[in-house]
């Protein structure tokens, strides 16, 4: 005979709800992590679906009660009868608990469910500590688009031995295992994982063929697709990014899609790196180039008259804002690539610095749009006032924490993987990463061939010839430019 106990089927009643208790409590906590600001709205709606509950239920002759009297005339409906033996602050408090809970589990069983399934992966590594101990998800945050953070109570394992099992986390995970780092806690260790690669390059003519409007700027390839930006709706954008990182193919590329995509613009290019990123652009005639410290400060005086002659025309008119059409006046945008050495405070010359600042303070209105490219976006570099007004932001890779959080407010720009071209994109409240296109000087030459073509054969007019870009104006006493 079988000396094996009986247990108890209670015992086993009680377990069973113990332990679905304990599951609950924990998917509510889940819940209650998930709570912020967003979620307000849910919260208030709750609140004010309790208040109901309660007036109904606690009125003088208590609503709820008198319902399920007469829902249940007769007393044969055996719920309706145990819920009115109920004293009614119990039944108040349920009706309070059942919905918040409910909306706890609604709130929570996602992100509990994922944890769960982390934390089978995590197990089937093999970890163990000395001790025979296997290592404990703590918390999983989302780092951005793509990225997770998963926090691990290591229990005693190194993170020589999480680093050693890379390949089989990434495996179990099915993510890109990006970096694996001690936490502040030295007892945790923050596995850095990436859900999908953004390709590591994307042409220009694939993404060409989603621009549908004029004055568009491809953004580049994100994990939700392809993004197209207006360049009306920006007004300005700035472009940054250690060296080498894809500023210049990036600043090419959206001059071409501008070229492109707009019936009536014309662009005036900066390049101090002696023009060599604009050389291609020169020969359209609706693009005007400068190459050198002097002839950007003649072509940004230039571009302040204009700027106030139209503000004329906008006042004349009782208008706020140039719309080409109406106005018979092009879009007009201002690219500088290696703004720095023309703006930075060192090298100021002839009030570059206030030039710019005042052509992207007051720029929009009259039709203007800036678009400088650097390597960082401090300062020293860029007028304040000038960087303010910079809404859309291309960052690519940055190499200190202090110039990527100077261009996108935090430390996105410096984790962004080493991969040329690849870039976070914010403008207004959205940031995303996006791999940027791709051209080639040999594309670009035979697309800016086909523009030039179109204007030789009518198909293309501007509303105005280029501006004519005369001496600088220089001031009295300078000697900066008396020696060039
Ligand atoms: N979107 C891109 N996709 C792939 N490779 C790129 C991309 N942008 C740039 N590159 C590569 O990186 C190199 C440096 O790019 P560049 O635009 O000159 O950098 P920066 O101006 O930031 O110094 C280019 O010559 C090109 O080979
Ligand atoms: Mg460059």
């Amino acid at each position: 005979m079988s000396t094996k106990a009986k247990t108890d089927p209670l015992d086993n009643l009680l377990d069973v709800m113990g332990k679905m208790t304990s599951t609950l409590g924990h998917i509510c906590f889940f819940g209650l992590r998930r709570i912020n600001l967003k979620d307000l709205v849910l919260w208030l709606k709750l609140g004010t679906a309790i208040s109901c509950l309660m007036i109904l239920t606690l009125g003088p002759e208590n609503h709820l009660n008198q319902a399920l009297r007469f829902l249940d005339s007769d007393g044969s409906n055996s719920v309706i009868s145990l819920v009115l033996k109920i004293p009614a602050g119990i039944q108040f408090g349920l009706l309070i608990v059942i919905p918040l809970v409910l909306s706890l589990v609604v709130l929570g069983l996602s992100a509990f469910m994922e944890q769960g399934k982390l934390q089978k992966a995590l197990n089937k590594v093999g970890l163990k500590s000395a001790l025979g101990k296997e290592p404990e998800i703590k918390r999983v945050t989302k780092t951005g688009d793509l990225r997770k953070k998963v926090t691990v109570e290591t229990h005693g394992i190194g993170l020589g031995s999480f680093e050693a099992k890379r390949d089989s986390l990434q495996a179990a995970f099915r993510m890109r295992v990006e970096s694996i780092e001690s936490a502040n806690d030295l007892g945790q260790v923050e596995i850095y994982l990436c859900a999908k690669e953004l390709p590591k390059m994307v042409q220009y003519a694939d993404l060409y063929k989603y621009v549908t409007d004029p004055y568009s700027i491809i953004i580049g390839q994100s994990s939700k697709g392809p993004v197209i930006q207006s360049l009306l709706s920006l007004p300005h954008m700035l472009i940054s990014g250690a060296t080498g990182g894809g500023k210049s193919v990036f600043f090419r590329s959206s001059m071409l899609s501008l070229l492109k995509s707009s019936p009536h613009i014309q662009l005036y290019l900066l390049d101090m790196k002696r023009g060599v990123e604009v050389k291609e652009f020169s020969e359209l005639p609706n693009v005007k180039t400068a190459k050198n410290k002097t002839e950007a400060i003649s072509m940004l005086d230039t571009l302040l008259k204009e700027m106030h002659r139209r503000y004329d025309i906008l006042e004349n008119a009782g208008e706020k804002l140039v719309d080409p059409v109406r106005d018979n006046l092009d879009i007009i945008v201002i690219g500088i690539d290696e703004a720095a050495v023309l703006f930075s405070k060192s090298s100021d010359v002839e009030g570059a610095r206030e030039k710019i600042s005042e052509l992207a303070r007051l720029g929009r209105a009259a039709g203007f749009h800036i678009i400088p490219a650097t390597q960082k976006p401090v300062k020293d570099a860029i007028d304040t006032d000038t960087l303010d007004q910079m809404n859309g932001r291309m960052t690519f890779r940055m190499l200190s924490s202090a110039a990527s959080t100077a261009a996108t407010g935090g430390g996105a720009a410096k984790k962004l993987p080493a991969i040329k071209g690849r870039a976070i994109w914010s403008h207004g409240a959205d940031e995303i990463e996006v791999q940027t296109p791709f051209i080639n000087d040999k594309f670009l030459k035979a697309e800016l061939e086909v523009i030039k073509t179109e204007f030789k054969q009518g198909k293309r007019q501007n509303f105005e010839e280029l501006l004519t870009v005369g001496k600088p104006v220089f001031k009295k006493n300078n000697t900066a430019f008396d020696s060039k």
